[in-house]
Formats: structure tokens, sequence, C-alpha cells
């Protein structure tokens, strides 16, 4: 998500903070800024918008200090601002802190700090830390990390500041990378490995539950427990160019292989405690609501139109409202049926998408109510919707969408259980009983990304063939749809999803041997079915791969190649099919020597018509 970087040595410490925060800039972000110890008081300057809005904020006056911290910002908890940009401090400027990733009780946390007298000036969770650090220190810099790391839960790589402590910068991490570099007489800390790789190659990659203790001569690392951990030294050997990718070939291995995380970000704070309820603190809808909404718009272009079609599949399900799903293009320029009765859904990754955002414009101009789902906060819909929900994916640099989309199909699934909750459409138990389903997904996803060798031997076979054909119905046939894409994206393999059951209608025509079909079988409601479609296809001698439930005995016997995902329910396997179908798109480009990250004629972010 966010950028960090701290130095401590003889040097100024801004020069390298400025350098090494350009450094993560290709990760994307929305502000950004730096503290820098000058003695009698800790120097902090941010800015909204690019760094180079910092550094025109801090010309003539940079600070002299040799100890720093500063850090990108992408916004989640709070819009971009001057105000809601990293470092962060207490009432009293004693400590400093920079953060990545997501405080998750930081509400609970902020309102006991403000009943006790603390003055909070952003919106961010980070903030929260700070204010704890003030409240538990009692002279012991340390001890009191630790303690606030015992009240703070979420995911974190954090490095803290002190005004009484100018010789240390101390970082902690859970969850989110954080490297120390080792250098002479002087010692490097960055979020990721671009920040550092021109000052050292030797660095100390910091695991889960780890405290470091970084000096100007030393670098001690604790455990969870206190105890001193005796950390081998890792030599980095990448060039700058891999480093920003951490190491993977491409940022899109490298999304796809994120997507545990971003999914597990996207949920986690949205469960009650008790795993009985979704909290959508944003929509605050009541039942009298629900009742007066007749229909539901989903409209969004591209993969998002995609994780639109799983939506109105969630909706129907489990809130048995009617739900249409209408590409943004089309939909703005047909006359759409809209009044105040209509709840116009729109997704947008970027949420600046031209087509998407005059759909939801001319949606409010019909009176309708609208819901923004968006990656980026205050992005054009975030500001233009009535109601806005975040995907926590981090940024997402590959044009090709993988990790956006799987969290986009966490938040429908989140949004219609949320909805069957307050209009009392399915029961309790059934409810509980989705959410803890809903939360073994992230492991799950680790688990099929585990198992990546019978994929790339597919694509090696199979990708240089000039047509392609996806089949599934119902759900399976919505993922089709999605995995044809991101083959047509990036490898340029003419890919077409077919629903099963349309193949006699005219398709099956182009069936002949040879012909690589990808067919998902997971959907139980229409399983027999889906294997005689199956059987159709195979009898006219084309290679088909089966995407199947580990649970399922019958595909193998009829096919050579079967991909199996782990068992979960029909509504939320799409969550698991769609990786093996990325992967596919993914190592079939590389077959073919495609530009994975950067495909043809394509834009990550389409601002026009
Ligand atoms: C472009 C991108 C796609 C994306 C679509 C919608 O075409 O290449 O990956 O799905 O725009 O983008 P959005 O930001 O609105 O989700």
């Amino acid at each position: 998500m966010c950028g960090i970087v701290g130095y401590i040595g003889g040097k100024r410490a801004v020069d390298f903070l400025l350098d090494g925060l350009t450094k993560l800039e290709y990760r994307g972000y929305d502000s950004a800024g730096i503290a820098a110890n000058c003695g009698e008081n800790i120097f902090i300057e941010k800015s909204v918008g690019r760094l180079d809005s910092l550094k025109e904020k801090l010309k003539n006056r940079l600070p002299a200090g040799t100890v720093g911290i500063g850090h990108t910002r992408w916004a989640t908890h709070g819009r971009p601002s001057d105000l809601n940009a990293h470092p962060h401090t207490d009432c009293h400027g004693n400590f400093v802190v920079v953060h990545n990733g997501i405080i998750e009780n930081y509400m609970p946390l902020k309102e006991e700090l403000i009943a006790r007298g603390h003055k909070f000036i952003s919106e961010t969770d980070t903030e929260v830390v700070a204010h704890l650090l003030e409240e538990v220190y009692t002279g012991d810099f340390v001890g009191a990390v630790r303690e606030v790391l015992n009240k703070i839960e979420g995911s974190y790589s954090l490095v803290f500041m002190s005004k009484m402590h100018p010789d240390v910068l101390l970082c902690a991490k859970q969850e989110n990378p954080l490297v120390v570099g080792l250098g002479k007489g002087e010692n490097f800390i960055a979020s990721d490995i671009p920040a550092i790789i021109a000052h050292t190659r030797d660095t100390f990659i910091l695991n889960d539950g780890e405290i470091a203790i970084v000096k100007k001569d030393s670098v001690q690392i604790l455990n969870r427990q206190g105890g001193l951990v005796d950390k081998k030294i890792f030599h980095v050997s990448w060039n700058a160019e891999a480093a920003e990718k951490g190491g993977y070939e491409h940022f899109m291995l490298k999304e796809i292989n994120e997507q545990p995380k971003a999914v597990r970000d996207t949920m986690s704070k949205r469960i009650a405690k008790d795993g009985a309820s979704i909290i959508l603190d944003e929509l605050n809808w009541d039942k009298n609501f629900l009742n007066s909404i007749n229909k539901i718009y989903i409209v969004a272009c591209g993969t998002a139109y995609h994780a639109g079609l799983v939506g109105k599949f969630y909706i129907e399900k489990l809130v048995r409202k009617l739900v249409e799903v209408d590409l943004a293009s089309e939909y703005r320029y047909r006359d759409p049926i809209v009044d105040d009765k209509t709840l116009v859904i729109v997704i947008s990754q970027s949420g600046e998408t031209l087509d998407t955002l005059a759909a939801l414009k001319e949606s409010k101009r019909l009176g309708a109510k609208t819901l923004a789902i968006t990656n980026v906060v205050g992005s054009s819909m975030a500001r233009e919707a009535e109601n806005v929900i975040h995907t926590w994916a981090g940024p997402e640099i590959a044009v090709a969408s993988t990790k956006a989309y799987t969290t986009q199909l966490i938040l429908m699934f989140m949004l219609a259980l949320y909805m069957a909750q307050v209009a009392e459409t399915i029961s309790g138990d059934e409810i509980k009983r989705l959410i803890s389903l809903l939360k073994k997904i992230p492991a799950q996803i680790s688990e099929t990304l585990s198992d990546v060798e019978p994929i790339k031997t597919f694509a090696r076979q199979y990708g240089f063939n000039e047509d392609v054909f996806y089949i599934g119905r119902s759900l399976d046939y919505c993922v089709a749809l999605e995995g044809a894409l991101k083959l047509k994206e990036i490898s340029y393999i003419h890919a077409e999803a077919y629903a099963s059951g349309e193949l006699k209608h005219g398709t099956l025509a182009l069936i002949v041997e040879g012909v690589p079909v990808i067919a998902l079988a997971t959907q139980k409601s229409v399983y027999d079915k889906t294997l005689s479609n199956i059987k159709e296809v195979k009898a006219r001698d084309a290679i088909v791969i089966g995407i199947a439930a580990a649970n399922d005995i019958e595909l193998e016997k009829y096919l050579d190649h079967v991909i199996f995902v782990p068992e979960t329910d029909e509504l939320l396997i799409p969550l698991l099919t769609v990786v093996p179908l990325q992967l596919l798109a993914y190592y079939a480009a590389i077959t073919r020597g495609c530009d994975v990250d950067k495909p043809r004629n394509l834009a990550k972010s389409v601002t026009v018509e």
C-alpha cells in the first residue's frame, strides 16, 4: 500500500528520505510527508499530492537532522489531505509515527483516548498509535512500543521516532513488509527494497511480530516475547527494476500473489467480532430504505463489470431483489429507466473511468440512490456518489486487473450479506455460516496459489493456440468471462467465454479437434448439466481443462486435466476459480513473450470515451 522510509546516521536524513520516497513512487500514492529530529523539536512537513508538492514546501528549509522518517500515503481511512498525510504525532509532538496497513480496532481506541483528553487532528487510523504511545510511555521507549503493539489489532508496518530518544528509530511489522538496510555508521528503514538499494544491499527482512531497534551503529531485532533474534543478513542481488516488483518478474504476478492479503484487508474490519454479522459503517441502511428500492443497477466497465455480474447473483440470491448489470458505455446512452426507487451501484478500481463516472452522474440526475465501490479514496466516483465502500487492495499497477477484481467480489458478497441482514431475507444461522466460509477465503486463495506448476505446463502447451474457449454455467460463466478477458488482454489470444447451455446454439460449430476449452464446473445446482456440456465438447475432440472443487470426484473421469480449488460455498468459489485463470493468462503471455504489465493498446485508467 503506502511507502515507508527511515534514516539514522551521520548525514542529513531528509536527503535519503526524499530520494527513498521517490523510489517508491511507482506504487502509487496521494500524499507524502517527512519528519526529522532536530534536537529541540521534531520537524514535520506533509503535503497532499505528488512528492514535488512536498519538495516545494521544503524549498530553502530542509531540516538538518540526521534521524528521520518519511511516508507516501495511499488513503484508506480519511481522504487524501495534508492533515491525513503521515507522519502523525501525539498531542505534544513527542512521538512521531508512520504506518502502512490498517489498524482494525482504531475506532474504540480513538474513542477511549478522546475521552481521556487526547486531541486528534486527522481522520486516520494511524494517529491512535502516536496517542497510545504518549499514554503508556513512562521512560522506556521500547517497552512503550511493545505495549502499544499489544493493544492494536490489524496489519501494520510501523516506524516510531521520539524526541526523548533521538539516537534510535523503532519499527515493527505485522503482515506488511519492512526491511532494515545495514550501512556503515548509518542504517536505513524501508517498506520496500527499491528505496534502499542505492545505499546498501545488506538487509534484515523483518518477520511478523518482530521489532527492530535501529541505531546509527547497531541494529537489534526482538521477537514478540521481547527476546533477541539472531537474524541472518539477506543480501539483495536484484536490480532496481526487479526490486520494484518485490522480486517478481512482473507487477501482475506480484498482484496476483497479493490477493490473500488484499482480500483479508478488505473484509476483516467489516466482520463483527462474534462472526455473526457484517458491519458496513459506510451505509447505515435500514429495512424501510431497502423496501423502498425496487430495482438495482450495477454499472461498470471491463473487469469491474465482471465483478458486477457476480454481484448480481449475490444480491438476487441473498436479498431477492432484481438486479440489472450494465456496461457503463451502454447504460449512459440508452435512457435507462431509473428513478428515486432505483439504487445504482458503480464499481471501479480507479474511481475515474469516464464512462462509469458519467453513468453515475446520469443516475444521480435521474434521482437514483447511488453507491460507489472503488479502490481509490478521494477519487471522482468516491466524491460523486452518495455512499462509498472502498476495497482495500492497495495500488494496482499492472493494466490487467487481478486483486481489484477479487476484492470487488468480496465487497459485493459482503454488501449482499449486509442487505440480507438488514432486510431479514436469510436467517441468522445462514449469515453465520457464510461469514465463517468467507473468513477462510484468504487462506484458500493462498492454497490455490501454491500449485502453479500444472498451470505453467498448460500455458506452455496451449499458449500458441490462436483460439481458446471458456465455458461454465451460473457463477462459473461469470468467472469464465473474466478468465477470457485476462487471456485476451495480456496474451492477445482470441478467447471467448460462453454460457455452457448456449454452446449448442452456435458456438459448438467452432469446437473441433485440438481446440482448448477451459470448463468451469463448480456450481452444484447445475453440475449435471455442466457435465453434459463438457461431454459435448469432449466428444468433438477438444482439449478440455476442467476447473473443479476439491471434492469433485466425477470430472476427472472424463477429462485429462483438472485443476482443483479448495471447497467452499458455490457463491464464494469464484474467488478461488479465478486465480488459476489469472495465472493461466499470465503464463500464456510469458510463453508468447508479451509485455504482461503494459499490454498493447490498453491503459490502466481510461478517462476518455
Ligand atoms: C481499463 C482497464 C481494465 C479495467 C477497466 C475499468 O480498461 O484496463 O483493467 O477493468 O478499465 O477500470 P476501473 O478503474 O473503472 O475498474
